[in-house]
């Protein structure tokens, strides 16, 4: 038996509570919307700046049209605003090279189309009881869809770190970390721990239901792995070392030569990085960011390690020794606030390694909240009794082999899309994701 699932949201059932955090969920992923949708001009905004991303205007109407799909149709009940629009922004129908030659709504349509949907969806907030319909239910749908937007807008922070040209956000940079002097890991005992939730209000789909879950004792980096400690494995000829890779990956960096993360550049015998339209030194004690799951899963071998699986890093980011329960983030079952973690783009980078000491986990695990995306060892996967809802588009498409589970947040994820059981997920060989890694060891090892 495993112990049950520790507290719910603060809004807990009270209507009014959950309209409230309902309106700020949905304002606060509107207002960064807007920032990043108006700190570039029209030519930035339709343009593709990579042919992995979309051009800024369409995630702009596409939010607009889930919003309308969800809140207005759905749970509103109302008739589509411009159905011909719909295809245009099914992410299924276009996949995101062929986005720049739809016939997209230009920058100023798709503003007064979300514009529009915003103020209806907020009509039937305020007529919305949350209780009888599973999309309702403790305001859901409104929770999904405020996630949906702010998942666009981490996507949108990519698309502005793959831009070329000058700068067009800032942010302060995160405080100084003083130097983290705990251990390099923590041993993470064996046992049974509940995984999952069910009885999280607005998780989605993929992190249901609450399951017991049998881990091996194993010992886990208390800190994501930093720049410094990937430099030695680069300069160690890490690259070169055909051992430390898993075939596909090895194949992989070889066809396309990497040789360094993402944003890399060698300058004699220092590295650079270009990060959001600036070129800085690479600061050694920042977690690794922008390498996909074979480097993370090379780097690990190297240093004679592996990744977590996911449900080992979901253990030691919740399980409580104590009580044997799992909490909903690794501080306990607060919301987070500015002092847990590095969350909501209040930074454009990751804290150096070792920051937040207030969000650490009960057995000293750090920074497993924001920061950077973590990559697991982990195929995505659903789990025992899970459900697609409201979409199979959602997650349980992506289910199988072919896409590796990663974990935490980072720094671009609002608070209202990131918690202890929120999983993510990508081919093995994307790194323009915010991703970094942290590694584990089984104890015997
Ligand atoms: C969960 C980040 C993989 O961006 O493809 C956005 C989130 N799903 N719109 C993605 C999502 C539908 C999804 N990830
Ligand atoms: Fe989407």
């Amino acid at each position: 038996m495993t112990a049950p699932e520790t507290g719910t949201t603060t809004a807990g059932t009270d209507p009014e509570a959950l309209r409230e955090r309902a309106l700020a969920s949905l304002a606060t992923a509107r207002a960064r919307t807007t920032l990043l949708t108006t700190c570039v001009g029209e030519p930035d905004l339709t343009a593709q700046h990579s042919p992995l991303m979309s051009p800024l205007v369409w995630d702009l109407a596409h939010i607009g049209n889930q919003e309308e799909l969800w809140l207005l149709r759905a749970v509103g009940g109302r008739a589509a605003i411009r159905p011909e629009i719909d295809g245009l922004y099914d992410a299924f129908e276009h996949p995101r090279a062929e986005r720049p030659s739809l016939p997209l709504l230009p920058p100023a349509e798709a503003r007064r189309y979300a514009a529009e949907v915003r103020g209806r969806a907020l009509d039937v907030l305020e007529a919305a009881d949350f209780h009888g319909s599973r999309l309702t239910e403790a305001g859901f749908a409104f929770g999904m869809i405020a996630q949906h937007e702010q998942q666009h807008d981490e996507t949108m922070l990519i698309t502005h770190q793959l831009r070329a040209g000058p700068p067009a956000l800032t942010a302060p940079d995160p405080e100084p970390v003083p130097l983290f002097t705990g251990p390099a890991e923590v041993l993470v005992p064996g046992g049974p721990f509940t995984m999952g939730t069910s009885d999280e209000p607005w998780a989605l789909d993929n992190e249901r239901p609450a399951h017991p879950r049998q881990v091996e004792p194993f010992w886990i980096d208390t800190t994501p792995v930093t720049n410094a400690a990937y430099q030695e494995f680069i300069e160690d000829g890490g690259y070169d070392t055909e051992r430390w890779w898993a075939p596909e990956g090895w194949a992989h960096i070889r066809r396309h030569a990497v040789s360094a993360p993402l944003f890399w550049r060698r300058d004699g015998t220092r590295w650079l990085r270009r990060r959001f339209g600036t070129t800085e030194a690479v600061p050694p004690d920042e977690p690794v960011l922008h390498v996909c799951w074979y480097e993370a899963d090379a780097y690990a071998r190297w240093a004679g390690r592996r990744l977590p699986t996911e449900a080992e890093w979901e253990k030691a980011a919740r399980f409580d020794p104590v009580t044997g329960r799992s909490r909903r983030y690794p501080w306990g079952d607060d919301d987070p606030a500015a002092g847990h973690a590095n969350l909501g783009q209040r930074h454009l980078r990751p804290a150096p390694a070792g920051g937040y000491p207030a969000g650490e986990s009960p057995l000293g695990v750090r920074q497993l909240i924001g920061d950077v995306w973590e990559w697991t060892a982990s195929d995505f996967l659903p789990y025992p009794g899970f459900r697609a809802f409201p979409y199979r588009e959602y997650s349980e498409v992506f289910f199988g082999s072919g896409h590796k589970v990663l974990r935490g947040g980072s720094f671009a994820v609002d608070p209202v899309a990131c918690r202890g059981t929120f999983r993510n997920w990508d081919y093995p060989v994307r790194r323009q994701i915010f991703s970094g890694f942290r590694t584990a060891r089984s104890e015997d090892v």
